[in-house]
């Protein structure tokens, strides 16, 4: 479920690291700030965490280098393997946010970086809900991905995208199912988390959900 993307994934993962550095010029700011963004993500996720769409571990490297255990979910056979090389000390196993294998451990924070928009509204509900009922009762769910303020904001972002002539990414704001804030956040709160919105930069928010009682 989720998973039509998975072949692009897999054509991308060698070039994947140069990208969020910044060397495609229409994804610069997609990306900007990506390794501070990854890091804020990763001081706050406790431990044991689930990660899904590990890509090439960048995230989990930086839990792992603070000793949390980390189990990760991809579902590129591309991606994962340059996540295995990088960063041998996780878990890490073919699977995607709603059918992946079953775990022993209990855990404290599911966690993604720039992936959870592959799923549509029904697919994310559905996640959250199957989160909500596998994380402990301190559990939280701390995503950052790109999504819109309002309408207002997505047209905004879609024409300075075609103005700067980034046609790709403006097709991508158009078309992937980035949320609107207020969608995302009824979501949560219907699945009885209690929800925080930060802006980390002109796409990307960090999006913490707390299990509530
Ligand atoms: C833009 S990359 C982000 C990688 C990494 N988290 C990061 O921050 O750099 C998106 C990742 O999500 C994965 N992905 C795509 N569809 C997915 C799904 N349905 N479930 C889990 N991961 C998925 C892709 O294979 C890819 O590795």
């Amino acid at each position: 479920m989720g998973i039509e993307f998975v072949d692009l994934f897999n054509q991308w993962a060698s070039s994947y690291d140069d990208t969020v550095n910044g060397s495609d010029p229409e994804y610069k700011e997609v990306f900007a700030g990506y390794e501070q963004m990854l890091q804020e993500l990763a001081d706050i996720a406790i431990s044991p965490v689930l990660e899904f769409g590990v890509g090439t571990a960048n995230l989990t490297k930086k839990m792992t280098d603070q000793n949390k255990v980390v189990i990760g979910i991809e579902p590129s056979d591309e991606m994962r393997k340059i996540a295995l090389v990088k960063c041998p000390e996780a878990a890490i196993y073919r699977g995607d946010f709603i059918n992946f294998p079953s775990l022993q451990t209990p855990v404290r924070s599911v966690v993604s970086s720039f992936a959870f928009h592959h799923l549509n509204d029904q697919e994310k509900r559905l996640a959250l809900k199957q989160y909500y009922d596998k994380l402990e009762a301190d559990g939280e769910v701390i995503f950052i991905d790109t999504l819109f303020k309002d309408e207002a904001y997505k047209q905004q972002l879609i024409q300075e995208a075609e103005d700067q002539g980034h046609l790709n990414l403006a097709q991508d704001l158009r078309e992937e199912y980035y949320p609107f804030l207020e969608d995302l956040e009824q979501m949560f709160l219907q699945l009885g988390y209690v929800v925080s919105f930060k802006q980390l930069n002109k796409f990307a928010w960090l999006i913490h959900a707390k299990k509530g009682e």
